[in-house]
C-alpha cells in the first residue's frame, strides 16, 4: 500500500494562513468532493477553530462538526486534541475530558489526536482512556524539538511507552517545521524498528524545508503525511495534497488519490482562499519562505508575535537579543518544546528578561505556575537556581498536574441550565468561558423569533 494522506485545508490549512477564519459554509463548500479523493482522514476539528467559531464566527462549533459528518460519508474525520488542555489553555478536570472526548465522537469525530506541549505522558491519560472506552482511534502525538535531551532515543523510548498506553498510532508533531530531511530519516527509521503502530508526520512548510522532509521520511517508511489542499497549502501551512500526490506517482509510495476530485475541490474552494488574501486576514508575507525558523528554531507564530510585542514596547530594534535569549530561557526550563501554550511563555519571558534588563526580575504567572510544577513534567531538569530565585523554597509539585482538579462538570450544569441547552453547550462553556456564553446568549435569543415565525 502506498502512503496515506490526511488532508488539513479545514483545520490546520486555515490555522496557519488566515487565524482560523473559514466559515462553516466554507468548510462545507467542497467537501462532498473531498470526500470522494481517498484520505486516510479529513482533520476537521481542534483548539482554534473550535475558538475562532465563537469569538469570532458567531457559529456553534458542535453544529459545524454535525453538519460535517453528515456529508462526509466515506472518509474519518479527525480532530486535534491538547490532552488535559482539551481545547482550551488550561488544565481541566478528568471528568471535563472524558466527557469532551464522548461528545466529540458522538457528533462525528473517528480519530483524536492527542498531544501535550511537555511530552509528560501522564498529561495524555484521561484523553487516551476516554477515547478508548467511548471507541475512537487514539493517535498520540509527540511534540517534535531540537535539544540535548530531544533526541532519536528519547523518542523511540516515548514511542514504546505511547505503544503500552494503547495508542493505535503515533504522530511526529513538528509544529515549528524544523524537522530535517535527514533527522527525518533517522528518526522515522528508528521508530518503525521500535514500535509496530502506523506512523504519521505532521509538519509546515514554514521554514522551506517540509516537501524534502516529507519525501525522505516516506523513504524511511512513514505510514501517513499530513497535506492541505493546494489553495491553503504551502507557507506556514502544509505541503500541497496534489504535489505530493503527483511526486509519488509511478512509485511504491504512491498514494492513489482521486485527482478529479482534488481538482473539483481545489477549484471550489479558490475563491475562499482569494477572498481571504482580498480581505487581507491571509498576509502573503505567511505564503513566502522564512529560513529564520530554522536559524531560531522558533515556530513561524511565536516569530510573530515577538515583532508584534517588541513593536507595542517600542523596542523593535532589540529582536536579536530577545531571539537570543529564547534558547537561554528554554534551558533554564528544561528544553520545553515551543508549543503552545510553552510558546508563548518562553516568548514573553524572553522578551521581559532583555527589556528589564535583568534576567527573571519579572516573571508571568504562568511561568511561575510552570516552576511549581503545574504543567507536569519538564524534559530536562529545570535550574534550580533560577528556579528558587522565583518561587523560592515553594512545594513543587511531582504529581499528575489533574490530580488536584475536583470533578467540574456537573456543576458547571447546574449552575448554567438556563443557557446551556445540551451537554455540549455546557462544555462550550467550560473551555471557553464568558466567550462561550455570550455565544449562546445570542444563539438562545435569535432561537426564540425563529420558534414564533414557525408557529405562525
Ligand atoms: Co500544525
Amino acid at each position: 500500500m502506498g502512503v496515506q494522506v490526511v488532508e488539513t485545508a479545514l483545520r490546520d490549512g486555515h490555522q496557519s494562513l488566515f487565524a482560523t477564519r473559514m466559515t462553516t459554509d466554507e468548510v462545507l463548500l467542497a467537501l462532498a468532493e473531498l470526500d470522494k479523493v481517498g484520505y486516510h482522514a479529513i482533520e476537521i476539528w481542534g483548539g482554534a477553530t473550535f475558538d475562532a467559531c465563537l469569538r469570532f464566527l458567531d457559529e456553534d462549533p458542535w453544529e459545524r462538526l454535525r453538519k460535517v459528518r453528515k456529508v462526509c460519508k466515506n472518509t474519518k474525520l479527525q480532530m486535534l486534541f491538547r490532552g488535559q488542555n482539551i481545547l482550551g489553555y488550561r488544565h481541566y478536570a478528568d471528568d471535563v475530558v472524558e466527557k469532551f472526548v464522548q461528545k466529540s465522537i458522538e457528533n462525528g469525530i473517528d480519530i483524536i489526536r492527542i498531544f501535550d506541549a511537555l511530552n509528560d505522558i501522564r498529561n495524555l491519560k484521561a484523553a487516551v482512556d476516554a477515547t478508548k472506552k467511548y471507541h475512537g482511534e487514539c493517535q498520540i502525538a509527540l511534540s517534535y524539538t531540537t535539544s540535548p535531551v530531544h533526541t532519536v532515543e528519547y523518542y523511540v523510548n516515548l514511542a514504546k511507552e505511547i505503544e503500552a498506553m494503547g495508542a493505535d498510532s503515533i504522530c511526529i508533531k513538528d509544529m515549528a517545521g524544523v524537522l530535517l530531511p535527514k533527522d527525518a530519516f533517522e528518526l522515522i527509521s528508528a521508530l518503525k524498528k521500535n514500535t509496530s503502530l502506523p506512523i504519521e508526520l505532521h509538519s509546515h512548510c514554514t521554514g522551506g524545508l517540509c516537501e524534502m522532509t516529507y519525501l525522505k521520511a516516506i523513504e524511511a517508511g512513514v505510514d501517513i503525511v499530513d497535506c492541505a489542499l493546494s489553495p491553503f497549502s504551502g507557507g506556514t501551512s502544509q505541503p500541497c495534497t496534489e504535489s505530493l500526490n503527483f511526486a509519488l506517482q509511478g512509485t511504491p509510495y504512491d498514494p492513489k488519490l482521486n485527482v478529479a476530485m482534488l481538482n473539483e475541490a481545489a477549484t471550489k474552494m479558490q475563491p475562499v482562499r482569494a477572498k481571504y488574501l482580498a480581505n487581507g486576514l491571509l498576509n502573503p508575507k505567511v505564503l513566502s519562505v522564512n529560513a529564520n525558523i530554522i536559524k531560531y528554531q522558533v515556530p513561524g507564530g511565536m516569530l510573530s508575535n515577538l515583532i508584534n510585542q517588541l513593536k507595542q514596547q517600542g523596542a523593535s530594534d532589540r529582536l536579536d537579543d530577545v531571539l537570543k535569549e529564547v534558547p537561554n530561557v528554554r534551558k533554564d526550563m528544561g528544553y520545553p518544546p515551543l508549543v503552545t501554550p510553552l510558546s508563548q511563555m518562553v516568548g514573553t519571558q524572553a522578551v521581559l528578561n532583555v527589556l528589564s534588563g535583568e534576567r527573571y526580575k519579572m516573571v508571568p504567572k504562568e511561568i511561575n505556575d510552570y516552576l511549581h510544577g503545574k504543567y507536569g513534567k519538564a524534559p530536562a531538569p529545570v535550574d534550580e537556581e533560577i528556579r528558587k530565585k522565583i518561587i523560592g523554597d515553594d512545594p513543587v509539585i511531582t504529581h499528575r498536574p489533574a490530580d488536584d482538579l475536583k470533578p467540574e462538570f456537573e456543576s458547571l450544569k447546574k449552575q448554567y441550565k438556563k443557557v446551556a441547552k445540551s451537554d455540549e453547550d455546557v462544555l462550550s462553556i467550560a473551555l471557553f468561558g464568558d466567550v462561550a456564553l455570550k455565544f449562546l446568549e445570542k444563539r438562545n435569543a435569535d432561537l426564540v423569533p425563529t420558534l414564533i415565525k414557525v408557529e405562525a
